[in-house]
């Protein structure tokens, strides 16, 4: 088999075979089809596309290209939780101590924030000593024990895949939805969970912009993972604002334990509850999204949530103190308000400005290898559908640095769309895609 014939037969819009795909994967990974070759056919792909079972050999052949995570030694149902990213997203935080107190094992693989989205590793190592370096023991024993291990990818989970988004990012060819679905599904599956509930963002803040597009993804999603054995399914949610008010390393660490007390913002709670409606069925502990909600507000209203955070906390070596008492979180040292220069309805806010705004203060990072600054972020004090009138604080820009700040709250102010129509308050749970 030659990568030259293969590249021929896709650049014509033909089929590639099983076969064909494992070779080109298998090359690729080792090293004996260069870059160059593979770069020919992702562009390909991206003029031809790939069918359902291409895409689904796709998948398999980059979740192959490394480990697979055995988690047969941790007993239950596991159910695995992605987001493809957002503004504000500190779902993983809120939703995966409500599930463990239920019952229901997780075992997560985590990253780092980049560009103007957050990463849950990040917002986690605002607990001073908390670690998510842990050995395959320690995680093991921590999920069978307390119910909950978080653990930063390792190197080689899908290293395929890896290599291959480092290919697209220069070749213009990270936009094809077969490439995306393949690509995340592929470290979904080495991963190891019986069963996938994925959180797909759309809108201004997304990578997905178009609503038509974040539907697309999410059904090649769900169909790779349930052709793949594991029950699959996704929610749409709206990414036009940021979730929730927080956004910000540990701006968004208060708001996850807030919610976890029962006094977190609706928006944030619907995608918690969405999201978590959807693993506690899959792990058989709900009948259906009614008993699930009802369940979930139990163990709110107990506290056992938030008393399992603080379990999660210790056992990764971080100070679990900071979960009762949150003024323990590094501060900023100073504030600057923004406000409204007219009256009027909040129609949408820019989640990609607030976003980048949030980087701008030194929250996010530039480059892989940016150092964040854990304190600074922003609080959002107006959102979609509300009133504003002139000189209204619309938001709160924490910071450190006072050139970075005024830079930040142009951008903030100018994520505000404000007209004088009044608005309609957009639901932040859009659509669930089953197989
Ligand atoms: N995230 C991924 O992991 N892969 C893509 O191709 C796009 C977003």
């Amino acid at each position: 088999m030659r990568m030259y014939d293969l590249i021929e037969k896709k650049k014509s819009g033909k089929e590639l075979s099983t076969e064909e795909i494992r070779f080109m994967i298998e090359g690729f990974t080792d090293g004996s089809i260069p870059d160059y070759q593979m770069s020919a056919m992702t562009m390909a792909i991206c003029f031809q596309g790939m069918n359902e079972r291409e895409t689904v050999d796709l998948t398999l052949a980059m979740r192959d290209s490394g480990d697979v995570l055995d988690l047969s030694k941790i007993s239950g149902i596991k159910v695995d939780k992605h987001s493809t990213g957002g503004v504000g997203d500190k779902t993983s935080l809120a939703l995966t101590p409500i599930v463990a107190a239920l019952g229901v094992p997780v075992a997560k693989m985590s990253g780092r924030g980049l560009g103007h989205t957050g990463g849950t590793i990040d917002k986690l190592e605002c607990f001073p000593g908390f670690t998510t370096g842990i050995s395959e023991e320690t995680f093991l024993k921590n999920v069978n024990e307390i119910g909950i291990a978080i653990a930063g990818q390792t190197a080689n989970l899908a290293p395929a895949d890896k290599k291959l988004y480092a290919l697209r990012d220069v070749t213009a060819t990270v936009d094809q939805m077969s490439l995306i679905a393949s690509s995340i599904m592929s470290k979904k599956l080495a991963s190891g969970s019986d069963a996938i509930v994925l959180d797909v963002k759309t809108g201004n803040g997304a990578f997905m912009k178009k609503y038509e597009d974040s539907v697309a993804l999410a059904k090649a999603m769900v169909s790779i993972g349930t052709m793949a054995g594991k029950k699959t399914a996704a929610v749409i949610t709206d990414m036009d604002q940021p979730l929730g008010l927080a956004v910000g390393n540990s701006l968004e660490v208060i708001e996850a334990i807030e919610t976890l007390r029962g006094r977190g913002p609706e928006d944030f709670k619907q995608v918690v509850f969405a999201l978590g409606g959807l693993m506690l069925q899959f792990a058989g502990r709900a009948a259906n999204q009614e008993e699930a909600m009802q369940l979930m507000q139990s163990v709110i209203d107990d506290g056992s949530a938030l008393e399992k955070f603080a379990e999660f906390i210790r056992a990764q070596g971080g100070d679990a103190s900071y979960v009762y008492d949150t003024s323990l979180f590094p501060k900023a040292a100073y504030c600057m308000e923004i406000k409204a220069k007219d009256s009027g309805f909040v129609h949408r806010i820019l989640a990609e400005e607030v976003g980048i705004a949030c980087m701008t203060l030194g929250g996010g990072r530039e480059t892989k290898e940016s150092e964040i600054d854990l304190s600074v972020g922003i609080l959002l004090h107006k959102k979609n559908g509300d009133s504003v009138k002139d000189g209204e604080t619309l938001a709160v820009i924490y910071g450190n640095d006072k050139e970075k700040m005024d830079l930040a709250a142009g951008k903030v102010f100018h994520a505000y769309e404000i007209s004088q129509e009044k608005a309609e308050k957009l639901p932040v749970v859009r659509e669930y895609i089953f197989s």
